[in-house]
């Protein structure tokens, strides 16, 4: 039988193995000529170790029966309806890209950016290398309590040289190298115990060369440490900077919680930010609720970063509310509850977007065994098109698709582009150059 899976990322290459490991031929396809999904465009640079990951990929990339089809979008250049003409099995893996909104007067404005589009444009995301960013104000905000607005912090203040060193894309590398934040403020709307920083995500930002991590004693002072171990943990260690002398760095990042953004500051409707009206928060079985007392703290920028969000693609049935693709333990559902024959949801876009890399794995092992389910009951019995057929289908439907060689081609030029720098890669960004660099062409 024959599978396809929407999206490279991890839960898309989990999935492949395991469906591979059932027997199942699989194609791979991805919007991007580039396969990894987030570990390309969303973890940091400065944390290689993570990205390391993708040999796991490139081991299940090997395997016989696998095929990788990057550079050909769902919704665009290929529909659902296709999809399910040709494959027994079609599982959605094609995550979150969007971002939530905090529906708040002025968050639009110039200089108030949402993270998903930061991080997009820090990794060289093709559709986000030509979105600008004001970095010129010395104080910056981060709203938010998750590690993304951690990665966020370290991004804008990270020793430049040190960032020079990374896989950042370049032209990141070169506004950051001049932008002028001297100090970031990350904000959460409820307490240090309820933040969802992992433990050596937060004890990172204290090992940060010229960066002093500053905490108000008085916000930790009266909090126990109750919870999961890892809020526990990240109280103490929120308590250990609080403990700290000031120091004399020049540079940091401040943490204060229980604050709630009103309004996003600056001239008449339009004008770049000039600071952040917050309201302050008191905590009632865990939950924020307003005291009626606010704050105004100045700033020039403005990063939101309160989670991703899911986006509808073609007909999919799609649960509106929470954003992710209407299922039931993997498999997708119409809205009356019935199964829709051979379609599955996978990671981000399956679940929410929450849970590290190795997250996905499990979440794979659990859809992939619907299939299986689905396969033994002869639920997905039928004829369906053969792989040559399938190729010979897609060169007319997207004859610029990136083949798994084409992506190896792409990562040997980085991967050369880098090494003379003592880097691990210097990442193409365009789409005309990765689509290049995948067919041997000359990149410009
Ligand atoms: C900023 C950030 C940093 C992170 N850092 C870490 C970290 O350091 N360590 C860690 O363990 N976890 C980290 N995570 C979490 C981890 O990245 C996720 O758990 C994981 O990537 C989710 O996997 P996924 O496959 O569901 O989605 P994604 O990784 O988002 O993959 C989805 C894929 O689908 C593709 N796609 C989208 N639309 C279409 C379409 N229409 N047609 C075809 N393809 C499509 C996308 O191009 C993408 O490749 C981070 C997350 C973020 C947001
Ligand atoms: N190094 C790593 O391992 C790494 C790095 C990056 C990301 N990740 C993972 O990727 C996932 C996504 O990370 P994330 O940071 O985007 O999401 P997250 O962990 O869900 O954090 C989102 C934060 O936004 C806050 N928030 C939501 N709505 C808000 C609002 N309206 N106003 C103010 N604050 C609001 C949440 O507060 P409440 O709790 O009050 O809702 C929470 O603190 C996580 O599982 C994370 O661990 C891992």
């Amino acid at each position: 039988m024959r599978a396809a899976v929407i999206g490279a990322g991890p839960a898309g290459f989990y999935t492949a193995d395991q469906l591979l490991g059932a027997g199942f031929e699989v194609d791979l396809f991805d919007a991007l000529p580039t396969p990894f999904g987030l570990v390309r465009s969303g973890v940091a640079p400065d944390h290689p170790k993570i990205k390391s990951v993708t040999r796991v990929y490139e081991k299940t990339a090997k395997k016989p029966g696998f095929r990788f089809f990057g550079g050909v979008k769902l919704g665009e250049d290929i529909s659902r309806a296709e999809l399910l003409e040709r494959y027994h099995a079609v599982v959605y893996a094609f995550g979150t890209m969007d971002d939530n909104r905090l529906g708040i007067p002025g968050e639009d404005r110039p200089g108030s950016y949402a993270a998903t589009r930061f991080v997009a444009w820090y990794n060289g995301h093709p559709e986000a290398v030509d979105e600008e960013f004001d970095l010129s104000a010395q104080r910056a905000v981060v709203i938010g309590n998750g590690n993304v607005a951690i990665d966020l912090a370290r991004m804008l203040l990270l020793d430049p040289e040190e960032l020079a060193a990374t896989d950042c894309a370049d032209h990141a590398v070169r506004e950051l190298a001049e932008a002028q934040v001297q100090e970031v403020i990350i904000l959460g709307r409820r307490g240090p115990a309820q933040a969802a920083f992992t433990n050596p995500e937060l004890r990172e930002l204290g090992e940060m060369t010229g960066v002093d991590v500053q905490v108000d004693p008085a916000e930790v002072e009266g909090v126990v440490p109750e919870g999961e171990p890892t809020q526990i943990r990240n109280v103490e260690i929120l308590k250990g900077y609080a403990a700290r002398p000031s120091g004399s760095a020049g540079r940091r990042i401040s943490l204060k919680f229980l604050r709630s953004p009103l309004e996003i500051l600056g001239d008449g409707d339009d004008g770049p930010v000039t600071g952040i009206r917050l309201a302050i928060n008191r905590l009632e079985d865990g939950r924020a609720v307003p005291t009626g007392d606010e704050e105004v703290i100045g700033c020039g920028l403005v990063l939101r970063s309160i989670g991703y969000r899911g986006r509808q693609i073609d007909d999919i049935p799609f649960d509106e509310r929470r954003a992710l693709i209407r299922n039931e333990g993997g498999r997708v559902h119409q809205e009356d509850g019935s199964p829709c024959s051979g379609e599955y949801a996978v990671g981000w876009i399956k679940r929410g977007p929450s849970g590290v890399i190795g997250t996905n794995k499990k979440d794979a092992a659990d859809t992939v065994a619907k299939v299986v389910e689905d396969r033994e009951a002869g639920r997905l019995d039928g004829e369906r098109p053969d792989a040559e057929d399938t190729a010979e289908w897609l060169s007319s439907a997207a004859p610029d698709a990136v083949t798994w060689e084409g992506w190896q081609a792409i990562d040997e030029y980085e991967r050369s582009a880098g090494e003379p720098h003592g880097r691990p890669r210097v990442k193409l960004v365009r789409l005309t150059d990765l689509m290049a660099a995948g067919r041997g062409s000359r990149v410009s």
